[in-house]
């Protein structure tokens, strides 16, 4: 909870002047109770047991007498009552006071409500994305691009520095297998027009014929060689190929509305491997087993970490320890996280092991931010087939099907093309970021877009029903209201949930976990919702309706803010 709380420091201050603990120590203590009735704010004694040498629950009442004290009354001026249940300090604050304190805020920090500055001055690399080139987006590759976006997003709330990288798995063998198919079968046409496909089919035919022709495999051994090697020819085809799959690539991010602050590649590593390799050397980690250089980490009960094949092609955990220590040097992060699905976790367990061996004391920053698998429930997206399923794909059927469903509720919304975009797009986005991250995502498309269930165009109606009731006010909303007659219990509960929005983010950010802030955005608009079927708020009486107008637009605030955070846009109208 944020310290400039004027309830939390008034409960902090009186817990110090009766257990002689420091204000910033009661405040991590203090929280919401689970249930209205039992109060504003709690305070567990548990913690306080060793200090005080009680029990807690004699601690609880004793703290509640000695602050009610001799009067009977609370001395405070915040709070109202003080009562021990059990081993909890329960405190009952002013209402009016409490709905003041935070819809003024709101209401004042508009789109920066939620923002903090906890990481001023701290820097967070988030790799993600970063698909293989010359093949298409698969939708696998959509869970990491949204969870990364999400997470670039709420760091950035944070006040932290955030650099994201794309880093495109550009280099390899595989690509001297691509320039000998090309230079084979390849044309200038066909990769002119669908140039992903082109390339793909070539990747295939080379695996194909490679079968009866085992001197291709040699052939592309030596393409790569020469790709490393600067070789122009190479060079030329290679960055080719990388050209037209980032054009594809770009299309899809544009769709999403994600970006990177870097493109740097596997590729971008080549001219510092050699000085990673030979540091690995000197610490004494490299080996040679079979004619290949590895890290052996039989001792931690893992195979070795592949850092070159005999030919002395570079591997891919060779180009991630590299990358690492770039970054570590460049950013110098104070976290650094991988979104990359789980099926990759002996990979990062590796190569974590190695940085750790090679003495790098960041390597407990670097976390592997591990996803489930994306499957398709029925239809002609089913899973089941064992088709690889396009990202372009999916995300076109969810825009037609959100047209679909906006025409049939709203046929006269004008600019209903744009919203379709708005809500398939941010349809797939939240079903991607509202589970677990490990869990795998079953999609099944009449839930991702059912507008009563617990989905993002839900929220984003939600959103749109309460920016028309602000329209429908018509005049500019004030902060300045009678916040008194803000009375019902829904009223409380809505500005309660309003006041947790910064916590969700930090909670969220803290555990890479977007759901976190999905969950809270869904409660926020069923108690909005309840509330709107229960009272009116635009009535006769002016000054009720300018607080509850304030509260309404304080809602829709926090829900806009949110969804931005999980990447998702906010139409006004649906
Ligand atoms: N290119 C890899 C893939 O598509 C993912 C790379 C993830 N990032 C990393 N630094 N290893 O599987």
């Amino acid at each position: 909870m944020l310290k400039t709380n004027p309830f939390l420091k008034e409960i902090a201050h009186y817990l110090k002047a009766h257990t002689g603990l420091e204000e910033k120590d009661v405040y991590p203590l203090i929280d919401q109770p689970p249930n209205p009735d039992m109060g504003d704010y709690t305070v567990p004694c548990f913690p306080l047991k060793e200090r005080l040498h009680k029990s807690p629950n004699l601690i609880a009442q004793e703290l509640a007498q000695a602050i009610v004290g001799a009067t009977g009354r609370s001395p405070l001026q915040l709070v109202t009552r003080v009562k021990a249940e059990g081993a909890y300090l329960n405190f009952f604050v002013q209402h009016d006071e409490l709905a003041r304190w935070i819809l003024e805020r709101v209401h004042k920090e508009g789109n920066g409500y939620g923002h903090a500055t906890i990481g001023k001055g701290k820097t967070v690399v988030i790799d993600y994305s970063s698909p293989n080139i010359a093949k298409h987006l698969a939708v696998h590759h959509l869970r990491s691009a949204v969870i990364g976006n999400a997470l670039y997003r709420l760091y950035k709330a944070l006040g932290y520095h955030c650099v994201g990288i794309n880093h495109l798995g550009d280099w390899g063998t595989q690509f001297g297998q691509l320039i000998v198919a090309y230079r084979k079968w390849g044309n200038e046409e066909a990769l002119k027009e669908d140039p992903v496909d082109a390339l793909h089919g070539l990747y295939v035919k080379f695996h194909q014929e490679a079968k009866n022709d085992a001197s291709l495999e040699d052939q592309a051994r030596l393409a790569f060689k020469e790709l490393e090697g600067g070789d122009t020819e190479a060079r030329h085809l290679w960055g080719h190929f990388k050209e037209v799959s980032l054009k594809e690539f770009n299309k899809v991010y544009h769709a999403l509305g994600i970006r990177f602050d870097y493109y740097t590649g596997e590729s971008f590593y080549n001219e510092m491997l050699n000085d990673t390799v030979e540091r690995l050397k000197k610490a004494g980690l490299a080996t040679l087993s079979e004619e290949a250089l590895v890290v052996n980490l039989e001792q931690y009960g893992m195979p070795p970490c592949l850092l070159k094949k005999k030919d002395e092609a570079s591997l891919y955990a060779t180009r991630d320890v590299c990358a690492a220590e770039y970054r570590a040097r460049e950013f110098g992060f104070s976290r650094m996280l991988y979104v990359v699905g789980s099926e990759q976790r002996l990979h990062f367990k590796q190569f974590f092991k190695v940085l750790e061996l090679m003495g790098y004391p960041w390597v407990k920053d670097c976390v592997h931010v591990d996803f489930g698998l994306i499957k398709f429930k029925e239809g002609k997206m089913s899973t089941r087939a064992g088709r690889v399923i396009l990202l372009e794909e999916v995300l076109k059927e969810a825009v037609e099907r959100a047209r679909g469903i906006i025409q049939e509720k709203n046929p006269d919304l004008s600019r209903a093309e744009e919203i379709a975009r708005q809500v398939g797009i941010g349809a797939v986005i939240f079903a991607d970021l509202s589970s677990r991250r490990t869990r795998d995502v079953l999609f099944d498309w009449k839930e991702v877009l059912n507008f009563d269930g617990e989905t993002g165009p839900y929220l984003q109606y939600t959103h749109a029903r309460l920016c028309s009731v602000i329209r429908k006010y018509g005049g500019t909303v004030d902060g300045k209201v009678d916040f008194s007659l803000l009375k019902e219990k829904d009223e409380y509960l809505l500005v309660r949930k309003l006041e947790s929005f910064p916590r969700s983010i930090v909670s969220a950010a803290e555990t890479c976990e977007p759901v976190v802030l999905c969950n809270y955005l869904i409660e926020l608009a069923s108690l909005f919702n309840r509330y709107y079927n229960h009272h009116r708020i635009i009535s006769k009486n002016e000054e009720l309706t300018r607080a509850r107008v304030l509260l309404a637009d304080c809602t829709r605030q926090v829900l806009r803010n949110g969804l931005h955070l999980l990447g998702m846009e906010t139409p006004e109208e649906m």
